[in-house]
């Protein structure tokens, strides 16, 4: 009977973490898990071995890292302290501005020596705005991109932090289209980046989130609050196991078809993360008024120079 029940709440494990890592497809043909362990915010410019090996061995298989967070080669130990098999996880990194005389190509080699990978899962130009300064400058760096795509160094590559007027810049006279836009997404700036959002689907851009539990902890007190409470409640009676306002702005990520990058400090939350996405889905209701209460206020926690 022990074993009965031992059996079946590793299978229950199995399954929820496999909600969380439902493979989104990519314009590319390539596939990316719904939700992301993130290496910056929390973890910037500090070690994150740990964290990134107890998140992958909580059942995280996406993570998330970059050039500018100054942890590459703390991301590549952490993967190699998980033992998880490299083909089963999916790790993107993100191109800062290369030094004088640098190439893209060389700052990725360096990044993949960091990070102990042949090649990462996708690679991402952190932000349009190391790049903008001179007319044609931001095609160039696309070109680059393309060209480590085409060597396999990268298996897809996108951009992050992009408006439209950036993303039309990229997108005109590419030859690989970007597989993915990372930006700030919650409901205090949807309503901003609905413009973006629609570019995007014309050319199957996928969205990726950063910053999306803000409203539970960068703003409080705001219309929002009531909103995502009175959810959570219902998700808890519903289902009879704890919702919190966090796992109902995931959700809410989840209906506007964002894959969701996240992090934690604290290890405790890798698990309530993951089981999320077993959830029952947020009725039109619920989505509407969060949408409606997240328009009342904007607020922008990131990137705030305003290109449209
Ligand atoms: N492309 C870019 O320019 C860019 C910019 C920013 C971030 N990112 C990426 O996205 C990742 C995630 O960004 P983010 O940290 O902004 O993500 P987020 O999902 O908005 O916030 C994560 C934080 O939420 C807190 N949290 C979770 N549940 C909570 C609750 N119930 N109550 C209060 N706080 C709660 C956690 O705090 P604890 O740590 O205390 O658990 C955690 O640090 C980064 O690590 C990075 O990889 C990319």
């Amino acid at each position: 009977m022990a074993l009965l029940k031992i059996t079946n709440q590793s299978c229950t494990s199995i399954l929820l973490t496999t909600m969380a890592n439902t493979r989104i497809k990519l314009n590319d043909n390539t596939s990316i898990p719904l939700l992301g362990f993130g290496t910056g915010t929390a973890h910037y410019q500090k070690d994150a071995q740990d964290s990134v090996a107890d998140a992958i061995i909580a059942g995280f298989t996406h993570l998330d890292g970059a050039q500018f967070y100054q942890n590459e080669d703390s991301l590549g130990a952490g993967i190699v302290a998980s033992g998880k098999p490299r083909e089963k996880l999916f790790v993107t990194t993100k191109l800062a501005k290369p030094a004088e005389g640098k190439t893209v190509r060389d700052t990725l080699v360096e990044s993949l020596a960091k990070l102990q990978l042949d090649y990462v899962d996708l690679f991402l130009i952190h932000t349009p705005l190391q790049f903008n300064a001179e007319p044609g400058a931001l095609k160039a760096v696309w070109k680059e991109m393309e060209a480590v795509k085409k060597e396999g160094l990268a298996r897809s590559i996108g951009v992050s932090n992009f408006r439209p007027t950036q993303l039309r810049e990229v997108i005109d006279g590419a030859e690989i289209l970007p597989s993915v836009n990372q930006i700030e997404f919650h409901p205090h700036v949807y309503k901003e980046v609905l413009p973006t959002l629609e570019l995007q689907k014309e050319y199957g851009i996928i969205t990726a989130s950063y910053g999306g539990l803000s409203p539970v902890f960068r703003v409080k007190g705001g219309p929002l609050d009531p909103v995502l409470a009175s959810i959570a409640k219902r998700l808890s009676d519903t289902t009879g196991k704890p919702f919190n306002e966090a796992q109902v702005l995931f959700l809410w990520q989840r209906e506007k078809g964002v894959v969701i990058v996240t992090t934690t400090g604290n290890k405790s939350r890798l698990t309530e993360y993951l089981n999320t996405f077993d959830a029952p889905r947020l009725t039109d209701l619920e989505i509407a008024s969060i949408d409606e209460a997240g328009s009342k206020e904007h607020h922008r926690f990131f990137v705030r120079v305003i290109t449209v």
